[in-house]
């Protein structure tokens, strides 16, 4: 179940207004959708609010959506408070999005979320103090194949374990933004163990000298051509 980030008591800004860059941007969304139809563009516009307040959404920035898109404010206020891709408070630099549905779970990520919990020594939901990570847990990320997931801003860690997190918190906090991806290497999606489909010999038979065709098998092709 995901939960929201809390905190302290925390300071709305009183008005919130798009840089003329984004401005344009917004402009771009809304000019994909027919006249009337401006208000399929409130989760790009409101993406875009959130980067531009430093990851998360003001309520001055959701009147503002609401302004722009001709949408009553309560309209928009459902879709913020429905998606967790938008944070209603303030969060930390990294936001920390550990995926704890059943593929995630099988996988480990139970060892995932306690490694943030212990190296961070926040639970979730929380902010460390130094305002640089904010760990909540979500529901599927889409990535089950490389499970379990940890997305970290925009980016997923794939494959994760205790270890592989902890590192990458390390990481994270000297400073440096490791590479995305599988923590083993893993490409693509392909099986953790090596290959197990039948087009190709699995790595394991390769090792002990086996081939696709069992020996004897081409005689037997051209016996059967020749017939
Ligand atoms: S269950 Fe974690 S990415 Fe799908």
């Amino acid at each position: 179940m995901s939960e929201p980030v809390s905190g302290p008591p925390f300071e709305q800004p009183a008005d919130f207004e798009f840089t003329a860059e984004n401005l344009e941007r917004a402009k771009a969304h809304i000019a994909k959708y027919p006249p009337g139809r401006q208000a399929s563009a409130v989760l790009p516009l409101l993406d875009l609010a959130q980067r531009q307040s430093g990851g998360w959404l003001p309520r001055a920035a959701m009147d503002r959506v609401a302004a722009i898109l001709d949408m009553a404010p309560i309209r928009v206020y459902e879709v913020s408070t429905f998606y967790t891709m938008f944070n209603l408070r303030p969060v930390g630099r990294y936001l920390l999005q550990a995926c704890t549905t059943t593929p995630c779970w099988l996988r480990g990520s139970e060892a995932v979320v306690a490694a943030c919990k212990r190296k961070l020594g926040i639970g979730i939901g929380e902010t460390t103090a130094d305002g640089l990570f904010t760990l909540i847990e979500v529901e599927c990320l889409g990535g089950c194949v490389n499970a379990p997931i940890l997305q970290v801003n925009d980016d997923f860690y794939e494959d994760l374990d205790g270890a592989a997190t902890e590192r990458l918190l390390d990481a994270l906090k000297s400073g440096t933004v490791p590479p995305k991806g599988s923590a083993t290497g893993r490409g693509g999606s392909a099986p953790f163990k090596g290959k197990t489909a039948l087009t190709e010999p699995p790595d394991a038979a390769v090792a002990a000298g086996w081939t696709r065709n069992p020996p004897g098998a081409e005689k037997q092709g051209e016996k059967e051509d020749a017939g």
